[in-house]
C-alpha cells in the first residue's frame, strides 16, 4: 500500500456520526444542521432542461479537455466577472474543466508536488481549512502547514506568522477566498504579497474561489487571484491555478462541474496527469455547464436568497 494513506483523517462528517452515535437529541429542541453545506434552493431548471436535451451524449467518450466551447463559456464567464480582457485567457493551455472542485484541488497536489528530493516538500494552507487540502498534501508526500485565521487578522490566514524556513520547502500554497468556514476575503493586496512570495521561493497558488459568487454587496464581488496577477503584469498568471465550481453558484453540487484555470505551464502536466486519471466530465454536464456558466441572472438570484 502507499505507505502516505494511512496519514489520512476520515472525513469530518464520518467523525461527526460517530460522535454522534448513540445519542438522543433533546425532543424541545430544533435540529441545527452543521452537516455537508448543500445548497438549500433548487437547482434552476434551464441547467436541468440542458443535461436532459443532451443526454445522448453518454453514447461517447467524453475528453479530459473538454468541448472548446464550454472552455471559450468559462474563459468569457472569467474575463467578464474578474475585468480580464477577453484575449489575456487562452481557452485551449489555460483552462480545464474538472468533475466538481474537490477532486481538482486533491489531484492538483499529486500532481505539482514533487517528493522525490532530500528535504520533505511543505504545502501551506489556511487553518481552519477545507479538509481536502489536508489529505492532499499527505498524499503527495508533503507536510502540511497550518497557518492560523485568527480574530486578530479578519480571520484570513496570518501569513507573516510563517517562518522563511517553511517557505522556502513550501511547493503548494492552498488559499480560499471567500474562506470556508469564516466568509473572510482576501484583497488585492493580500494576494499581491503572496504573488511576490511565490517568485521568491518558487510554489504554486491554488487559490480556491469555489464561494467567489456568494457575497452581498453587488458593488464589491470578491476578488479572484488570475485578476489580481493581471494587473500586476503577471500576465501569463506563472504560478497561480484557480479553481471554480457551479455546486454553489448555481446549487448544482450533483453536477460535479468546475474548472481549473491560470498557468499554462502548470496545466499542461496537469492535463497529462488527468488524461490517466481519467475524470473527463460527460457531455451533457459540459453542456448544461455551458449553459450556467453563460447565465447571471440565476446567479444574482441566488444570492438574493
Ligand atoms: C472550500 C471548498 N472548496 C471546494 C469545495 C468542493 O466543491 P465542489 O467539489 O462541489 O466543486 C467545497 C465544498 O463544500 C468547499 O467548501
Amino acid at each position: 500500500m502507499n505507505p502516505n494513506l494511512p496519514y489520512l483523517h476520515p472525513y469530518p462528517f464520518e467523525k461527526l456520526a460517530q460522535l454522534k452515535h448513540g445519542i438522543t437529541p433533546p425532543h424541545d429542541k430544533a435540529h441545527i444542521s452543521l452537516s455537508i453545506g448543500e445548497p438549500t434552493h433548487p437547482t434552476p431548471h434551464f441547467i436541468e432542461e440542458t443535461l436532459l436535451t443532451h443526454i445522448q451524449g453518454l453514447g461517447v467518450y467524453p475528453t479530459t479537455k473538454g468541448i472548446l466551447e464550454l472552455r471559450m463559456a468559462i474563459a468569457g464567464w472569467l474575463s467578464k466577472r474578474f475585468q480580464i480582457p477577453v484575449d489575456a485567457l487562452d481557452p485551449d493551455t489555460q483552462v480545464l474543466p474538472v468533475s466538481g472542485t474537490r477532486e481538482a484541488l486533491f489531484s492538483i497536489a499529486q500532481c505539482v508536488v514533487d517528493a522525490s528530493g532530500g528535504e520533505k516538500p511543505v504545502v501551506i494552507m489556511p487553518n481552519p481549512f477545507y479538509q481536502i487540502y489536508e489529505g492532499a498534501a499527505l498524499l503527495a508526500g508533503a507536510e502540511p502547514y497550518f497557518v492560523n485565521s485568527t480574530e486578530a487578522t479578519g480571520y484570513l490566514p496570518d501569513f507573516d506568522s510563517v517562518p522563511e524556513r517553511i517557505w522556502r520547502r513550501c511547493q503548494l500554497l492552498y488559499i480560499c477566498s471567500p474562506g470556508n468556514p469564516s466568509g473572510a476575503v482576501m484583497g488585492q493586496a493580500d494576494h499581491v504579497k503572496l504573488l511576490d512570495l511565490a517568485d521568491k521561493y518558487d510554489f504554486i497558488i491554488a487559490s480556491d474561489e469555489c464561494y467567489s459568487e456568494l457575497y452581498d454587496d453587488e458593488t464589491q464581488p470578491p476578488v479572484g487571484l488570475l485578476e489580481t496577477a493581471h494587473r500586476i503584469g503577471n500576465s501569463a498568471f506563472k504560478r497561480c491555478v484557480v479553481f471554480h465550481s457551479l455546486s454553489k453558484r448555481s446549487n448544482a453540487p450533483g453536477l460535479r462541474s468546475g474548472f481549473v484555470a491560470g498557468d499554462a505551464e502548470v496545466l499542461q502536466p496537469y492535463f497529462q496527469y488527468r488524461t490517466y486519471q481519467g475524470c473527463a466530465m460527460p457531455l451533457p454536464t459540459q453542456h448544461a455547464s455551458i449553459k450556467a456558466w453563460q447565465d447571471e441572472h440565476h446567479v444574482l438570484e441566488n444570492r438574493r436568497l
